[in-house]
């Protein structure tokens, strides 16, 4: 076995990176491809429920745990009548998706939407459509969503059978407006007044509810990051979150991709920074918190060279299949999450079901987890507490074009009852022995924990063999008087869970 020399992490209660929010483990469900329709709804399926709803999909939902879903799009809500989603479903009219150059038959909306999720066990982020749309259309859906009774919208909820509120408490104020995919793309004044508007209104109607508001799609956008500093001063005193998006594209050589989160926290920091300028710039007495609602590995370059050339209905669109490395790519992206936590509230792994996704299906078929599944799964169960700062000392990589990367990635969460700590190892060749120093706490005899690694790393899992990538238990390690030692295998990502003494 080859081996760098040791690396150390200190974890010390004292150092914090702030509370997990427990929406930081959201997911989203767009209606994109078989993500709604195939996925989470399939009428004629032999575990559908009277609803329709997959039972097959709603258990492995169950079992991933995602606290949050963000609804219904994407691109897809730029262009999307969410009236034509309620009421009798044979009166629903069937429209073209230009996003995705699809049929939308409307089949299922907001209704089928709630309902799956209090199945499901999870919360709704539902997303307004600021881009062919605005104010009137996202003050309708807020009253029809969560107004008790006695007005036009919320009487008409009750009229399709929904007599209770849905109580949807977090709204996205459109998706990517300074997109030019994007139905209705904005410029930064056009969205700031279109958002500002509808923000007033929504909230007029209930003012229980948080807003998130678009920041630019990416830090690569020629809008970044004029558009952040014009859209956090003009909704400072509406907005509650500014959105952030990234999806890291495996294309580049390996060490280039594994070390891409780490560009994903620059974007994270520089943004905060956005936000506290114009806090101070304003006088402003409360932080602007982010939604870090999209971000996952996706193979975009595929996409793009495959566009979907004739309209179709749920066709399979952006399927990706998800290998050991993209699963420490997404565990990584977590890693981030989790050390940003002070302002990093909400974060959402996109997709749900097919579409770039954690779980797959086949249409009247099985379903079955991606190697991504796991890691999203463990921390959505365990990553709950205080973030503590991993002072982390390890060798490096060298990369040709970034310099030198760190060959471990840590993120620790303090719990009631135990401390959790995640290591991604990014070296292909050499395992590492890490010495986890945590000079402060009582901690129990013995660590256990579980590791995610394949001698090919090329590895997926399939229909057929649905767990041929999964975590497996590591050796029990002894605990010292201030920490213990582990080996990462390479290219392996680790979960550890010391038991606090007493
Ligand atoms: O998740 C796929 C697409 O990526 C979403 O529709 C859009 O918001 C983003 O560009």
């Amino acid at each position: 076995m080859i081996m760098t020399s040791a690396a150390q992490l200190t974890l010390h209660s004292d150092f914090t990176a702030g509370e997990v929010d427990s929406r930081l483990f959201g997911s989203f469900v767009e209606h994109l491809g078989r993500c709604v329709y195939g996925g989470i709804y399939e009428p004629g399926h032999p575990t559908a429920t009277d609803e329709g709803f997959r039972g097959d999909v709603l258990e492995l939902v169950r079992e991933l745990g995602p606290t949050l879903i963000r609804h219904p799009g994407g691109n897809f809500v730029s262009g999307y009548r969410w009236e034509d989603g309620v009421g009798p479903s044979h009166d629903r009219p069937r429209r073209l998706d230009l996003a995705w150059k699809t049929y939308e038959s409307n089949e299922f909306g907001l209704n089928e939407f709630c309902s799956w999720a209090r199945s499901a066990g999870t919360s709704v982020m539902e997303t307004v459509n600021l881009g062919t749309r605005g104010p009137t259309e996202a003050q309708a859906l807020v009253e029809y969503a969560n107004h008790p009774g006695g007005s036009y919208w919320s009487d008409l909820r009750q009229s399709h059978g929904v007599e209770k509120p849905h109580d949807i408490r977090l709204w996205c104020l459109g998706n990517e407006m300074d997109g030019n995919w994007q139905m209705g793309a904005k410029t930064a004044p056009e969205y700031v007044r279109v958002a500002s508007e509808s923000a007033k209104m929504m909230r007029w109607t209930d003012p229980r509810i948080e807003l998130v508001a678009c920041g630019s799609t990416a830090p690569n956008m020629n809008t970044y990051p004029e558009w952040d500093l014009e859209v956090v001063d003009g909704l400072y005193d509406h907005a509650d979150y500014l959105s952030l998006h990234t999806y890291i594209d495996p294309k580049k050589d390996r060490l280039a991709f594994l070390a891409a989160p780490m560009q994903m926290e620059e974007y994270i920091r520089r943004v905060i920074s956005v936000c506290d300028v114009i806090r101070a710039k304003r006088r402003g007495k409360k932080d602007l918190n982010l939604a870090f609602d999209e971000y996952n590995v996706w193979r975009i370059s595929d996409y793009a060279a495959n566009l979907p050339k004739e309209w179709r209905v749920a066709p399979a669109l952006l399927e990706d299949t998800y290998d050991v490395v993209d699963a420490l790519v997404v565990a990584t992206m977590m890693h981030v999450l989790l050390r940003q936590a002070g302002r990093v509230k909400i974060g959402c792994l996109a997709q749900l079901v097919n579409v770039i996704a954690p779980i797959r299906t086949v249409n009247g078929g099985p379903a079955w987890k991606q190697t991504i599944f796991h890691p999203f799964q463990i921390m959505a169960r365990h990553a709950r507490g205080l973030s503590l700062q991993p002072a982390l000392r390890c060798s490096t990589e060298k990369h040709r074009e970034l310099g030198p990367i760190p060959v471990l990635d840590a993120a620790a969460v303090l719990g009631e009852r135990s401390l959790s700590i995640f290591v991604t190892n990014r070296s292909a060749s050499h395992s590492v022995p890490l010495q986890i120093r945590v000079p402060d706490l009582q901690l129990g005899s013995r660590a256990t924990g579980l590791v995610l690694q394949n001698r090919n790393p090329r590895m997926t899992n399939t229909a057929r063999r649905p767990d041929a990538i999964r975590p497996r238990p590591i050796r029990p390690v002894p605990m010292g008087k201030k920490g213990c030692k582990i080996l990462l295998p390479p290219l392996s990502w680790s979960w550890l869970e010391i038991p606090l003494a007493g």
